[in-house]
Parts: C-alpha cells; sequence; structure tokens
C-alpha cells in the first residue's frame, strides 16, 4: 500500500519481437502524488508510451509493482484516462457524442450536462453539433481532452497529445492544459518530446535513457520560474535536459543548444 496516487516500482518491461525478448523498460521507480504534473522526456522508442499504457492498463506487466490510489493496475478503469497524439475522435459521430461515449451509465440528461461542462472547459462550447471533419487540429485535441475528463478520472495520462499542432497552437494548448489541471486537480502524466513544453508543464521532469528506458534523473522545477520561458532557470533546465541527450556526443553546437 501507498499513499501515491501512482506508484511504480522495479518495473520490468519486454516485449517479444521475432519470438525474442526485447527489453524496453528497465527498473522504472516512479511515485506521483495527487494533483501533480509530471512530464515525460527520452528518446523515440525509449518506452514512454509503453510506461503510460502500462499504467492505464492497456499493457500488461509481469516484473514489478504498479498501483492507482494503492491497488495494482490489471486492466484499464475509469479513474485513468487517456489522451493520445491523434486525437482518436469517431468521424461519424458528432463532438458531443465523442465527448461523451464512454458514459454509458449517465441519464440522458447527466450525459449532457457532463458533456457540456467539459466542452466548455476545453473551450469548444458551441461546438457540440459538429463533426470532427469540421475541426481544426487544435480543437480536435480540445475534444479527445475533453473526452478523457468527461468521465471525471484522477489521473489523466497524455501521450505526446500536441504533437501535431503548430508552435502556436501548441502554446495555447500548453497553457489550456495547466488551466484545466488547476481547475479540475487532475493528476497528469504527460509525455513530450519538446522539452520547452516538458519544462513549462512539469512540476517534475522525468529525464528517460534510449531503449531500454532507465530514468536517468527526475529534476524538480521550480514553479514560478519554470512557467517563464527566457528565465535563467528556465535555460538551466534546458541544458540539463539536453546534456543527458547528447552526453555522448561532442558537437559543440549540440552542447549550445541550437539545435
Ligand atoms: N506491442 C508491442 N509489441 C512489440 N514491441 C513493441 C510493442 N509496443 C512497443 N514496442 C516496442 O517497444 C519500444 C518502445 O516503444 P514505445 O513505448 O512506443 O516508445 P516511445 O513512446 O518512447 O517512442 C519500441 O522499440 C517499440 O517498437
Ligand atoms: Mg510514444
Amino acid at each position: 500500500m501507498s499513499d501515491y496516487i501512482i506508484n511504480v516500482e522495479h518495473l520490468n518491461k519486454q516485449f517479444l519481437v521475432d519470438k525474442k525478448p526485447m527489453e524496453v523498460l528497465r527498473d522504472i521507480n516512479l511515485k506521483v502524488e495527487k494533483g501533480e504534473f509530471v512530464t515525460i522526456v527520452g528518446h523515440s522508442g525509449c518506452g514512454k508510451s509503453t510506461l503510460l499504457k502500462i499504467i492505464c492498463g492497456l499493457v500488461d506487466y509481469e516484473d514489478g509493482v504498479v498501483e492507482r490510489n494503492g491497488h495494482a493496475v490489471n486492466g484499464p478503469g475509469p479513474m485513468c484516462g487517456m489522451v493520445f497524439q491523434d486525437h482518436r475522435l469517431l468521424p461519424w459521430l458528432k463532438i458531443k457524442d465523442n465527448v461523451g461515449f464512454g458514459l454509458k451509465d449517465l441519464s440522458k440528461e447527466e450525459r449532457a450536462a457532463n458533456v457540456k461542462r467539459h466542452l466548455e472547459l476545453v473551450g469548444l462550447a458551441g461546438f457540440e453539433n459538429s463533426y470532427p471533419a469540421q475541426l481544426s487540429g487544435g480543437m480536435s485535441q480540445r475534444a479527445a481532452i475533453a473526452r478523457g475528463l468527461a468521465n471525471n478520472p484522477s489521473i489523466l495520462l497524455l501521450d505526446e497529445p500536441f504533437g501535431a499542432l503548430d508552435a502556436l497552437t501548441r502554446i495555447q494548448m500548453q497553457k489550456e492544459i495547466l488551466r484545466i489541471q488547476e481547475e479540475e486537480k487532475t493528476t497528469m502524466i504527460m509525455v513530450t518530446h519538446d522539452i520547452d513544453e516538458a519544462i513549462y508543464l512539469g512540476n517534475r521532469i522525468v529525464v528517460m535513457s534510449a531503449r531500454p528506458g532507465e530514468i536517468k534523473e527526475i529534476i524538480k522545477t521550480d514553479p514560478v520560474q519554470s512557467k517563464r520561458r527566457g528565465s535563467a532557470e528556465f535555460a538551466a533546465y534546458k541544458k540539463k535536459i539536453y546534456n543527458y541527450f547528447f552526453e555522448d556526443s561532442d558537437v559543440e553546437y549540440e552542447i549550445e543548444y541550437n539545435i
């Protein structure tokens, strides 16, 4: 039993590839408190998505402890929602029906009220009757976040949710997700390949090694300075993270991170 909303201890994960085991995650230890916003950065293929899916109960694990609210994870459940890079909205359903899709147990009125509240929360009021094809990329991601929040999960896992967005929309979405997190008090873990995004959003940043993914460091950020993209502290976090990824490199400009 632990008091953490998420508790991962000594998690190892292998996949079978061509009948041979491939080590993907090695000795992952991560404890997350209620209301935290944790970000995860690491090279492509280091097991970030796998880690989120294991926490969500979408991928099984054989070795180690994975708990939500003190209970071993053995499948998906309503307390934990997930948002993916592609919005995965069903094209034949209106936005309101996409957002309300998982709310089978509610009455028609409760469902409508829930959908309305979450569409307002993500700034999509008025688009209830639109179809996904009628929304921009940023709006579709908002709808996907609304769907993720509609079950009122205590945990929301986000797997590169803004990866396909242009830079300006992305910055706007970062502000929005922080606001939503403050309003809803949802515990969030977000995987991102954007280091600025990881610093800006995360009260802690998990830095992972290349596959097999190990946690190299967990950086606790200053709540004020990490929200100032031009601050010296922000630059120092950035340098620290880049140095992890390019520590084997002798290319000068990478160390200067004009990448
Ligand atoms: N279901 C699966 N079966 C076999 N290999 C997988 C499976 N899912 C992911 N992998 C492999 O595990 C590694 C980590 O994948 P993933 O967690 O998606 O990495 P990341 O999200 O960090 O880019 C990759 O080499 C990927 O090909
Ligand atoms: Mg991934």
